[in-house]
């Protein structure tokens, strides 16, 4: 099943988003002129209900909010089950023996665990994370070579920081994660897709899209790519296109920027070698703490090549000055202490079996939609019936006690209609159950509608035609 075209999204707001530009030269012309139309009345509204509209930097006028966020609050309630969140299963945690040590950490070295740290990260974290990333075939990395940073997520921020500037190109699988969109939005890059398979990246794709981008006179800065079971898609990119996306990357002097972290929880215990461990010069390799172990402290960390490792540490202290000591110490006292290799083997077991549950209960009650299934990871993505549009759905689902992701979330141009994201993370086994069966209730509701009225009921949005 193909996931992507190769389509661009949409322009930024700096290279000429309409509606976005309209936004901001309204609101910065807020005037007399401005109340002439009807267009400027409602913008004038909005100045009105926020007394800072016309001071915001152009930046800000991409910024959203992700569609899992907003979803936050409905979908923790306790009637609802999940099916939308990311959120690792921390019950076999082993909390009480941890605290017990995190006290004794505190006891003997609250100090510096309370103390500003090194803008590089704790070089005894530096340290153990070179056991976890040995895992996955990166042998040759010192613990200089390693910074820290808050999550992924800071992580992503800051890479982008680094090397691009408004206008921009970051290709990219699509769907994308979300997290990362966010962050490209922010910086006002051009996310370009490149196609994917089931697979992942196509690396003929690949360069077709960076040759495009050349010729329109753009600056492709560095491909983003989530190698290993991959959200949302489910996918891994296959060990033999490894080689072949390093080596176009390496020929159009494209950077790779490799997010990893789901790569030590493939189900059957199966690791992939990661790009870093092919090209040390050439990829800047992120994983993080949170999927694996917890993501509460948000710890993550980064491999770079010198040039870039030594802007990524400026930039970590020009954003928060340090990560936090207490939190590295914390990931510190744990990794020393528990055998975490079968903590993390533990959670594989898990998540196999929710993945495990959630695809039979697919094929029980929801035959007729389209999924690969994962070998590793969080999530499945399902493609649902032409005509069914996810994201109008969702209240229902809601209504009905479920929440998913609508596709539309993890891309930037309206794509994503005719998908979902389903978690299997955190839902116990029975509750993906009785999750899925709900959602089947909610889109048979549907297409009954939808025959009845003898249109699909995207159809009928686009007529103006009202659910009964
Ligand atoms: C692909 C990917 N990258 C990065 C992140 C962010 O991770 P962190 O919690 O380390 O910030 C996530 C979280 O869901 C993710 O799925």
């Amino acid at each position: 099943m193909s996931v992507s075209e190769n389509t661009p999204s949409k322009p930024t707001a700096r290279t000429g988003s309409p509606a976005a530009e309209n936004t901001r030269k309204g609101a910065h012309a807020a005037g007399s002129a401005a109340r002439n139309n009807a267009g400027a009345i409602a913008r004038s509204k909005v100045i009105k209900s926020d007394p800072w509209m016309d001071s915001y930097a152009a930046r800000a006028d991409n910024m959203r909010a992700s569609e899992i966020r907003a979803l936050f609050s409905v979908a923790s309630r306790p009637d609802v089950v999940s099916l939308a969140g990311g959120m690792p299963y921390l019950e076999y945690m082993p909390f009480d023996e941890l605290s017990d040590l995190i006290a004794k950490m505190m006891r003997d070295k609250g100090d510096v665990a309370w103390q500003y740290g090194s803008a590089q990260g704790d070089p005894h974290l530096r340290e153990d994370v070179l056991q976890i990333m040995a895992l996955e075939g990166i042998k040759d990395v010192q613990p200089d070579d390693v910074v820290i940073s808050n999550g992924s997520q800071n992580a992503l921020d800051l890479i982008t920081r680094i090397m691009c500037d408004p206008g921009d190109v970051v290709i990219a699988e699509a769907p994308n994660y979300v997290g990362a969109l966010g962050v490209f939005q922010s910086f006002q890059v051009e996310v370009v897709n490149a196609a994917t398979d089931e697979n992942g990246l196509i690396p003929e794709s690949f360069e077709e899209t960076i040759i495009a981008a050349n010729k329109a006179g753009k600056k492709v800065k560095f491909l983003y790519t989530v190698p290993n079971f991959h959200n949302p898609a489910g996918v891994t990119m296959s060990v033999e296109r490894r080689p072949r996306i390093l080596e176009i990357a390496r020929r159009h002097h494209v950077l790779v920027v490799e997010d990893n972290p789901y790569g030590l929880l493939g189900f059957d215990g199966q690791t992939y070698p990661a790009l870093r461990s092919m090209d040390a010069e050439n990829v800047v390799y992120l994983s993080s703490f949170s999927k694996i172990i917890a993501p509460g402290m948000r710890i993550a960390w980064m491999v770079a090549p010198t040039g870039i490792r030594k802007k990524l540490i400026l930039a970590n202290e020009a954003s928060i000055l340090c990560p936090p000591n207490m939190s590295q110490m914390t990931i510190t006292t744990y990794l020393d202490n528990f055998d975490w290799k079968q903590q993390i083997s533990q959670y594989r077991g898990m998540y196999k079996e929710r993945c495990d549950t959630m695809d039979a209960a697919l094929r029980e009650f929801l035959p007729y939609c389209s999924w690969n299934k994962p070998k590793g990871g969080f999530y499945i993505w399902l493609q649902i019936p032409e005509g069914l549009n996810s994201k109008e759905m969702l209240p229902r689902a809601i209504t009905a006690k479920v929440a998913y992701v609508a596709g539309t979330g993890f891309y930037l141009d309206g794509r994503g209609t005719h998908h979902m994201r389903l978690s299997f993370c955190y839902p116990t086994p029975e509750n993906i159950r009785i999750g899925i069966e709900r959602l089947a209730s909610v889109m048979n509701n549907e297409l009954r509608t939808a025959r009845l009225f003898g249109t699909s009921p995207d159809e009928r949005t686009k007529q103006g035609i009202k659910r009964r």
